[in-house]
């Protein structure tokens, strides 16, 4: 067994330790929320934070994260963290020629150090980009520690987690928001704008997806010398190896929850979920590793539980239904099909495409590009309405064509503000908690699961997902002394 084998088997130890003692308290914790009452994360907004002070847990996708809080003003990165040093010096390298605040570095002292970067009362916020097994357990230690934490998706596996993660925001008054990028995609915020401008009519149904051939990447051997070669330890194989359902729900669905306001005037009541056959990545891990190395013999013989294609419908307590699609092993271009239906119209995407009826009854039986593009212009969103300030205050709207940088940019903005932010915890545990209720309904045939309320009542009185444009003469002092 090599070291990096043994390194992942130690952590993974460790961390199914700590989740399982999580999962123990949340059973109990889940009949106690606050819903609504006082001290419910509806709509909370923590005191202001002049200066934004964030702490990077996890340097592949972090990196990303690393380069936003770098370019927006009144926000710096004061603390780094990964087991990795490769990654750690090449982050280092980026903000040294960025002349930006040399960060705290952490990681050099083995799995757990990502604690003593949650101690730092130089961090404000602690932004996890970890792989999937250490994001309930950082995103916990946080916030008990006083941290605002932000999780990368999915945030969450399993029912019991997102009752712990939202009792604990709860309790301690920190937030706990899902990184989740695609609510801020383009095509994704002139659905909202559509459907809150009435203009589809009633939203009755919505389609998204997670459709992106991940196969070489997920069988990639990770070289610990260069930080790179694939996940780090194959953690998302072992993971899809053993889990079928969607394990991966929240791209496709997040931005449909925004256009259907669930969570403030709808919820998800049930779900059903059915697996497709698995055939893809076994497939690759044969024909590909031949060889006599370790890591051959296993990724040739690895027996994988996911699905090709898994689909999921969930219907709200408001009767309306949602498809959820999940498919990272086929050849297939991306797409997360982003398909919201109102009475009135319908917008879809992969390519983007909208139809509105011109009168009740007609006018939308076939797609229309020069319509569409119309649509496009006259409703963009007033955050993709200022990408053009966006790319002279912050140099680019880069990442996944701009939509990280928007979600980095709101999250910033709302917590030097002291604003609620744009997707609370209950958004985060009601989408996350899908990846155990899918499995299950999947290894059941398909049979209905209830969906928790994880506010408690307190969904059917709030407003909209927030959403707003960014005034920029608000935001702090600029770190980034570059330019
Ligand atoms: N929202 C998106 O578009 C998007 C895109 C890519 C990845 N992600 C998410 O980001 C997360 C990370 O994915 P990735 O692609 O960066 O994976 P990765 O394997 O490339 O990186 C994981 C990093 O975590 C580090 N790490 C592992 N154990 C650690 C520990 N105990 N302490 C500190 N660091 C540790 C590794 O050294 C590695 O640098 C996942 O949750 C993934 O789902 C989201």
């Amino acid at each position: 067994m090599d070291q990096n084998r043994r390194d992942f088997l130690k952590s993974a130890f460790w961390t199914s330790a700590a989740i399982a003692a999580a999962s123990s308290k949340s059973a109990k914790a889940a009949q106690t929320c606050c819903g609504g009452a006082a001290g419910s994360m509806m709509a909370y907004a923590a005191p202001p934070i002049k200066t934004l002070r964030v702490g990077v847990i996890g340097l592949g996708r972090g990196g990303a994260g690393v380069n936003n809080f770098t370019y927006i003003p009144g926000s710096y990165v004061s603390a780094i963290c990964d087991i990795n040093a490769a990654r750690r010096n090449r982050t280092l390298s980026f903000l040294k020629k960025q002349h930006a605040p040399v960060p705290k570095v952490y990681g050099d002292k083995g799995a757990e150090d990502w604690k003593r970067l949650c101690e730092d009362p130089n961090v404000d916020l602690v932004y996890n980009a970890t792989p999937w097994e250490l994001h309930v357990p950082i995103a916990l230690y946080a916030m008990k520690c006083g941290k605002h934490v932000a999780i990368e998706v999915p945030s969450a596996f399993t029912v019991d987690e997102c009752w712990e993660l939202v009792k604990t925001s709860e309790k301690t008054k920190c937030h706990c928001m899902q990184l989740e990028n695609c609510c801020y995609g383009e095509s994704e915020l002139l659905a909202y704008n559509l459907c809150h401008l009435g203009l589809l009519g009633e939203i009755t149904h919505g389609e998204g997806a997670y459709i992106h051939d991940l196969r070489t990447y997920n069988y990639g051997k990770w070289n610990d010398k260069t930080g790179g070669g694939g996940y780090w330890n194959y953690w998302r194989l072992r993971h899809n190896a053993v889990h079928g359902g969607n394990q991966y729900p929240t791209h496709g669905l997040g931005p449909i929850c925004m256009d259907m306001d669930i969570n403030r005037g709808d919820r998800f009541d049930f779900v059903v979920s059915v697996d497709s056959k698995q055939a893809g990545f076994e497939e690759l891990g044969r024909a590909r590793f031949k060889g006599d190395s370790e890591d051959d013999k296993w990724r040739r013989s690895l027996k994988v539980k996911m699905a090709d294609m898994n689909t999921s419908i969930i219907r709200t307590v408001n009767g309306r239904t949602i498809m959820v699609q999940h498919n990272v092993g086929t050849a297939r271009p991306y797409s997360r099909l982003n398909l919201i239906q109102g009475t009135r119209g319908v917008l879809a995407d992969y390519p983007l495409r909208i139809a509105i009826e011109g009168s009740l009854g007609s006018g939308a039986h076939v797609y229309n590009d020069k319509k569409t593009a119309e649509i496009r212009q006259k409703y963009k969103h007033p955050i993709w309405a200022q990408a053009d300030e966006v790319k002279k205050v912050l140099g680019s709207v880069g990442g996944h064509g701009g939509m990280d940088t928007f979600m980095v940019l709101r999250l910033s903005y709302c917590l030097q503000l002291g604003l609620p932010l744009d997707m609370n915890v209950y958004d985060l545990a009601s989408w996350c908690c899908l990846c155990e209720l899918t499995e299950k309904s999947a290894d059941n045939r398909g049979r209905s699961m209830d969906i928790p309320d994880f506010t408690c009542g307190a969904w059917k009185n709030q407003k909209p997902f927030g959403f707003e444009a960014v005034d920029f003469s608000k935001l702090g002092q600029n770190f980034n002394t570059v330019g």
